[in-house]
């Protein structure tokens, strides 16, 4: 890791800006050459993200009776008929060789000494998943996958880490007048110690800051993900697509102290069961795969079923399988129940859903490029046409690996063809005074999470997400004053990006007028064939990419 140097006053310059840490960036660092200089972006410390808090693990084909066809077909179903079935297959045959990789880099997954047909390696099952195929690090994968690339990355030489650092926008060649280029060249990044805004200047500029779900009240994610690579890529000029397909994990735990604490779904592949407060099995009524059903279903029917009896949870129960296994397999989720008086080896735990994954994303073609030259997507940030109307579980984190690998292969083949920028206009901020009330942003930040999970959520009519948009265009119309008027923090970034993607989940909620996968609205309750196609919103500054 290199040190940094230059005063505030110089722009820095790197060949690749990557903003964002979490599986897809520090994989996308570790990628590139060694001769290729690159900035790595992150707004807390270098792990704090999705993909820290993971759990169920990374499907791949590893076992010699799974296939690649079974994959495929297993996604293309949870997809709910939109998934893009070319890049399904890019992506799982992929899978082994980015497994292959990250072994190489040192994660250690949960072995099964007794059954070599998957390398040793022990198989969970997630919802939709036909097969035994999610390598895992008992219940805590994420935490192993980032410590281990964190470890990584901050021992190669090429990478210059900017923790605690925030990208507010990008830079683009219409910064420049008189340019006639189109092109990303960098972005505006505050320094959240200093207080001063950077200019970052660079050849390549990739978006890799994960999803958006903190526009929820309650959510699954950590405070970070909170929608700014779309939402920068978006005033940039590129096209977002399927943001209306927001997932909602089925079970989230359900206790006033454990704040987006998720119980992952491998306790159902295992062989948990869901329960209504008087001990009854309800999800055999709604599917035939039961527990294992993708998850808009079980969401649906858990959401159905509070809703029936007015009760604030349901309930998860593991009890039967023996205290042993379920030590040894979730030791994460047995210690944080545990601490909270509640203990999954003797009984059912107390459940919800919650908001858990942006299926939509700003669109990338197979080498992670978005429409903006010179500016690359990955991860959750990203919509590649993988999860369709629905992500099926621990294919997210397959993604993040399987683009950046394709996104530092492009880089890499077109490093000539990009010089390093020109200057850049400075940041102004010589007009702007101190912010007078900060309550406005911590105002609008509860108004806006709170309608969002009360008329943006689960299930839907036309009637509340007009409700919505009336309310995100009052917030965004605030936001653009107090934004023009005072000095940047980061509150108020994250504010202006949630508010943005807010408006993209309303706007592409109230296109599609059928039910499919995670948008179910009682408006139109069923799928429609001719809406089998995704919905992609063109922003006024789009202009269409020409060549490479
Ligand atoms: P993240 O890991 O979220 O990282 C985003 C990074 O961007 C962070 O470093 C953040 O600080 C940074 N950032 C954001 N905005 C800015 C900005 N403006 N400036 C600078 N930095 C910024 N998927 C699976 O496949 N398997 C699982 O088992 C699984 N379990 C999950 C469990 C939980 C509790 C959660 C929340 C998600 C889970 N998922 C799982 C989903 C998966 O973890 C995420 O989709 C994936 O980790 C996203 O990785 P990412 O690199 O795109 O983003
Ligand atoms: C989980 O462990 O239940 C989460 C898996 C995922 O989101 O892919």
């Amino acid at each position: 890791m290199a040190l940094n140097r230059l005063t505030p006053q110089t722009p820095f310059r790197h060949d690749v800006l990557i903003v964002g840490s979490g599986a897809a960036g520090l994989s996308l660092a570790l990628r590139l050459r060694e001769d290729i200089s690159v900035a790595l972006i992150s707004k807390r410390e270098l792990t704090e993200g999705s993909t820290l808090y993971a759990q169920g693990g990374i499907s791949a084909v590893l076992d010699a009776k799974d296939s690649v066809e079974s994959h495929l077909q297993d996604t293309l179903k949870a997809g709910a008929g939109l998934c893009e079935p070319k890049v399904v297959r890019f992506v799982v045959e992929r899978g082994p060789d980015n497994i292959r990789w990250l072994l190489d880099q040192g994660v250690e997954f949960t072995r099964d000494e007794g059954d070599e047909s998957a390398g040793g390696y022990h198989l969970t099952r997630e919802g939709g998943h036909t097969h035994r195929r999610v390598v895992h690090a008992a219940d805590a994968t994420g935490r192993a996958v980032a410590t281990t690339l964190d470890a990584q990355v901050r021992a190669k030489p090429s990478v210059t880490l900017y923790e605690q650092h925030i990208a507010i926008d990008l830079i683009t060649s219409r910064h420049l007048p008189g340019d006639k280029t189109h092109r990303c060249l960098g972005a505006y990044i505050l320094d959240l110690a200093s207080g001063q805004v950077e200019t970052f200047l660079a050849r390549f500029v990739v978006l890799a800051t994960g999803g958006a779900n903190k526009v929820y009240l309650y959510t699954s994610n950590p405070d970070v993900s909170t929608g700014d690579g779309i939402a920068m890529a978006w005033r940039a000029g590129c096209r977002v697509a399927n943001m209306e397909f927001m997932q909602f994990h089925p079970t989230c735990l359900y206790h006033p102290e454990a704040r987006s604490f998720l119980i992952t779904e491998a306790l159902r592949g295992e062989g948990a069961r869901l329960l209504l407060p008087n001990g009854e099995r309800f999800m055999p009524r709604f599917d035939a795969r039961a527990e294992l059903a993708p998850r808009d279903i079980v969401a649906r029917a858990i959401d159905h079923e509070m809703k029936r009896l007015g009760t604030d949870s349901v309930y998860l129960d593991i009890s039967h399988r023996s205290a042993d296994f379920i030590l040894e397999h979730f030791p994460t989720v047995h210690g944080r129940c545990r601490d909270l008086g509640l203990d999954i080896t003797r009984g059912p735990i107390p459940v919800v859903p919650a908001a858990h994954y942006t299926c939509g994303g700003v669109m990338v073609d197979r080498h992670a490029r978005t429409d903006l030259p010179g500016l690359y997507a990955s991860g959750e940030t990203a919509y590649t046409g993988l999860h369709g109307a629905n992500r099926m579980a621990s294919n997210s984190l397959l993604e993040c690996l399987v683009y950046s690998e394709s996104a530092a292969q492009d880089i890499e083949r077109l490093l000539k063809q990009y010089p390093h920028p020109p200057e850049a206009p400075r940041w102004d901020e010589s007009r702007l005074t101190e912010p007078d009330e900060e309550v406005v942003v911590t105002h609008n930040w509860d108004e806006l999470r709170r309608f969002m999970w009360d008329y943006v959520g689960i299930v839907r009519t036309t009637k509340r997400l007009r409700r919505a948009k009336r309310r995100a265009d009052l917030l965004a119309q605030e936001i653009i004053e107090y934004y023009s008027h005072f000095r940047i923090g980061n509150d108020l970034v994250e504010l202006r990006n949630l508010v943005e993607v807010a408006d993209l989940i309303i706007q592409s909620a109230l296109r599609r007028r059928e039910s499919r996968g995670l948008h179910f609205t009682l408006d139109f309750r069923f799928k429609d064939r001719t809406q089998r196609t995704p919905t992609i919103l063109i922003p006024d500054s789009y202009q269409p990419r020409s060549g490479n």
